[in-house]
């Protein structure tokens, strides 16, 4: 208390004196911005190295390059020692700049550092600090944690020296570096620090260290510190610690993944007023291609059994691209899906350049596979890109292959998403332990609010990757990690996912080859455009005839994608339906697919009633109007078909019997077979139900001739039922009716009693 007080006192009188005395400190002269030359040390330029200058050009910090072309001798700079190079590169570029007494030198790495705000902003803050060189700070001690008791104590901040910031006057940083005398893979930071830790250079030297991050943002160690700050035209990281707007940031140590994250917005890659910035930049431009179209090697993965393999293929196809571009290799692990590459071979073998399967006997592994692809790319010099895609991708975009291209980048995939989930093929952060964590974007730009050319940590199941760097950064087959999980790893997330929210947006358990970015080289993942989602292979019971039909659960926009008719939802926007006979509606509703499959799925199985009296499967086993059928039920499909009427029928009673709504119950399921060897005709009935479905499932003089369904009270017949559509009328008392003869060939109809 008494502490506090003389605090108080004295600051007042501290503020009299300079009101008495009329000695307001006036600010310094500011040091011109041209005064300012930025320093750093590359010897290649890495995806990283581009970024920085962009973020240099974007601000004009004028910046002059060491090293460039130099064979790295600095050892590995992750957390080893390492980086006496710099140093060496460092002293020898100041022996030129030494007596520039005005010259103030920011030195700082490139590969991992962007900034954040303008010279001026950095030279005014240098001069506040009132030191002649200022270091960068940490909260760790590197690379001699014994000397941690030498630092002199600060109360807030950063006590630590990193090497990875510097600034200063030139002559001052000149008498630091023209001490080097070590090794190009001696450790920079730790020669810096002892310079720093002892008290008389520190002294003569006049430095200190920037230790609440007004200049300098190491991020190791201090990732919960930060958070974007978004203004009108740029974009900040702010110190929430220090409550400071650091111009240089710096993602030292093992926080490389997390400045990727940041650079993403800053300081102009993003904002909420204008979007992606940087998306333009550097496009392909087809328009300009002098030598035609790009080759494209096109690598399927089918490892586990998936639904709608067809129709992925189908879609490989129509993708806008010149097919005798494309070659195609395809990785199938299932002997069920062997039929399906049968057909789409038999079909397509001279449209593409080149089509080549490993099948389940070769008994590859995944990662083999994958790396096999690859490789045939990689080897080839006329291969221009590699295109990686597995097959419960569903692209719906038919430019996604073009629209990848353009962006002109070595490793972009396109988002894909579960329908409905916030599911997707990317991962927009990790958890310390290099597993999955959600990224505060995440959300925004799986839901696409927010939408640009992402740098990403981890992806799978579609990218596209540039031929020429399989041939040189990724050059080394193992260097581009394919990540699996471990059961037991997998077992645990699993685990953890129970409780959290982590399975509904984490890449699906059953594919757990993801691709990590190699050292070096940036991985994006677009949400420019939507380009089609993830189908779920979870639950796909492969022991029916056509597997498909099964999956309206668990896949529903492709089972109605494929099973419902295309001019299914006119019914409601433009009345697409008639009325043949009084209270008799028709409407088109299944996809000949669907037809032909649920027809073959019944022929398959076989077990035709035939049209007797006596049927132990209904309740009271006998059936006074029977017919030649099979019951849903009899074939598993019980569940999904009374979705199917949920789903697709009920609206449309909803609107031709207005007020009705259906239940969508119905015990009375099947397929009929009418031929005129087995039973030709139904004679007149009523119906045990509040109205019936009939939907036809072949074609009138083609498949059958005759048939038809005849309504008395009306004297109303419709003798040319069309494939696909179904009837809808009241089951009882008006609608007494008929199956008319058969007169030659089989017809097929599917009946449900709706409502009994
Ligand atoms: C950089 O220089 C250009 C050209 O002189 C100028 O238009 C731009 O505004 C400058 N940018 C900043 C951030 O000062
Ligand atoms: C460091 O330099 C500043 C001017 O740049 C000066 O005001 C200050 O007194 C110096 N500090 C020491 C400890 O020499
Ligand atoms: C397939 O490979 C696995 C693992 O490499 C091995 O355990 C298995 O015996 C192989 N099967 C056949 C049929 O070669
Ligand atoms: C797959 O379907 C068959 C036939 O309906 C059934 O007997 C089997 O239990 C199902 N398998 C799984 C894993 O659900
Ligand atoms: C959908 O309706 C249009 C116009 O009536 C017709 O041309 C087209 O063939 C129909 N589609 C199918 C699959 O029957
Ligand atoms: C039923 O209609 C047919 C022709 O559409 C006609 O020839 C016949 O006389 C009608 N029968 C009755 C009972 O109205």
């Amino acid at each position: 208390m008494e502490y506090l007080m003389v605090l108080v006192i004295s600051s007042s009188i501290k503020f009299a004196t300079s009101v008495l005395s009329n000695d307001v400190p006036q600010a310094p002269v500011p040091i011109p911005k041209e005064k300012l030359l930025v320093l750093t040390v590359a010897t290649e330029e890495t995806d990283g190295f581009l970024r920085f200058m962009r973020s240099a050009d974007y601000f004009n910090y004028t910046v002059k390059v060491l090293g460039m072309g130099e064979v790295w001798k600095g050892g590995d700079v992750g957390r080893s020692i390492g980086g006496g190079q710099k140093v060496r590169l460092l002293k020898n570029a100041m022996e030129a700049l030494a007596d520039q007494e005005d010259l103030v030198v920011l030195s700082v790495d490139s590969y991992d550092l962007i900034f954040a705000g303008g010279p001026e902003e950095i030279l005014r803050k240098f001069q506040q600090a009132n030191h002649k060189v200022l270091f960068a700070a940490e909260g760790l001690v590197w690379p001699d944690k014994q000397l941690a008791d030498k630092y002199p104590l600060v109360r807030t901040g950063k006590r630590y020296l990193n090497s990875g910031g510097i600034i200063g006057y030139a002559p001052y940083i000149n008498r630091i570096v023209s001490q080097w005398n070590l090794h190009d893979n001696d450790d920079d930071q730790l020669f810096y620090t002892k310079i720093y830790l002892d008290p008389l250079q520190r002294e003569s030297l006049n430095m200190t260290l920037d230790h609440k991050c007004q200049i300098f943002q190491n991020l190791n160690g201090a990732v919960d510190e930060v958070l974007l700050k978004f203004g009108t035209d740029r974009v900040r990281v702010r110190n929430t610690a220090y409550d400071s707007l650091p111009v240089v940031v710096h993602g030292n140590g093992n926080t490389k993944m997390y400045l990727n994250y940041l650079a993403n917005y800053v300081p102009n890659a993003w904002n909420y007023e204008h979007g992606c910035s940087h998306c333009d930049d550097d496009v392909v431009d087809f328009s300009q291609l002098k030598v035609g179209y790009p080759n494209v090697l096109v690598g399927v993965f089918i490892e586990q059994p998936t639904p709608f393999l067809p129709e992925f293929f189908q879609r490989l196809l129509t993708l806008d691209y010149p097919k005798d571009k494309l070659k195609l290799f395809v990785h199938n692990n299932e002997v069920y899906h062997e039929k399906h590459i049968q057909r789409f071979w038999e079909e397509n073998k001279n449209v593409l350049n080149s089509f080549k399967v490993v099948g389940p006997e070769e008994n590859l592994s995944q990662g083999e596979a994958r790396n096999m692809a690859m490789d045939l790319c990689r080897q080839d010099a006329t291969c221009d890109y590699y295109f990686s895609i597995d097959s419960d991708v569903m692209l719906t975009n038919r430019q996604t292959l073009k629209l990848l291209i353009e962006q002109n980048r070595k490793i972009i995939g396109p988002l894909v998403t579960r329908h409905g989930k916030l599911w997707s093929n990317f991962w927009g952060a990790l958890s310390l332990d290099g597993y999955y964590a959600r990224s505060e974007d995440y959300v925004d730009i799986v839901q696409r609010k927010r939408v640009g050319v992402w740098n990403i940590p981890y992806m799978a199941h579609v990218y596209l990757v540039k031929g020429s760097a399989l041939r040189n950064e990724l050059k080394e087959r193992n260097y581009f990690v394919l990540e699996k999980l471990d059961p037991d790893m997998a077992l645990c997330r699993n685990a953890r996912d129970m409780t959290s929210h982590r399975e509904k947006d984490s890449p699906s358990p059953e594919s757990f080859h993801m691709l990590r970015p190699p050292k070096g080289v940036f991985m994006y993942i677009t949400n420019r455009h939507e380009f089609g989602r993830l189908i779920s292979t979870a639950n796909y019971n492969i022991s029916h005839y056509n597997n498909d039909l099964w999956q309206i659960f668990e896949n529903p926009v492709d089972w109605k994608e494929k099973y419902i008719h295309s001019n299914y939802t006119r019914i409601f926007t433009d009345n697409y339906l008639e009325q043949p006979c009084p209270d008799v509606f028709w409407f088109a509703v299944f996809s000949e697919k669907a037809c032909d499959e649920l027809v073959e799925e019944m022929e398959h199985y076989g077990s035709w009633s035939g049209g007797k009296h006596q049927d132990k499967r209904i309740a009271g086993g006998y059936e006074t109007v029977p017919t030649d059928d099979i019951h849903m039920k009899q074939i598993g499909f019980e569940k999904e078909w009374l979705h199917f009427i949920r789903e697709f029928i009920s609206p449309v009673t909803l609107k031709v019997f207005s007020g009705y709504y259906t239940k969508g119950y119905a015990l009375m399921n099947f397929v009929v077979k009418y031929t005129p060897e087995r039973q030709a005709y139904l004679r007149p009935h009523h119906d045990s139900s509040t109205f019936t479905i009939n939907i036809a499932l072949n074609n009138k003089g083609i498949d059958f001739q005759g048939g038809g369904c005849r309504f008395h009270r009306y004297n109303c017949s419709i003798e040319s039922p069309r494939k696909g559509w179904s009837f809808m009328h009241p089951g009882r008392l008006t609608h007494l009716h008929e199956g008319l003869p058969t007169t030659g060939g089989t017809r097929y109809i599917a009946v449900s009693f709706i409502d009994p």
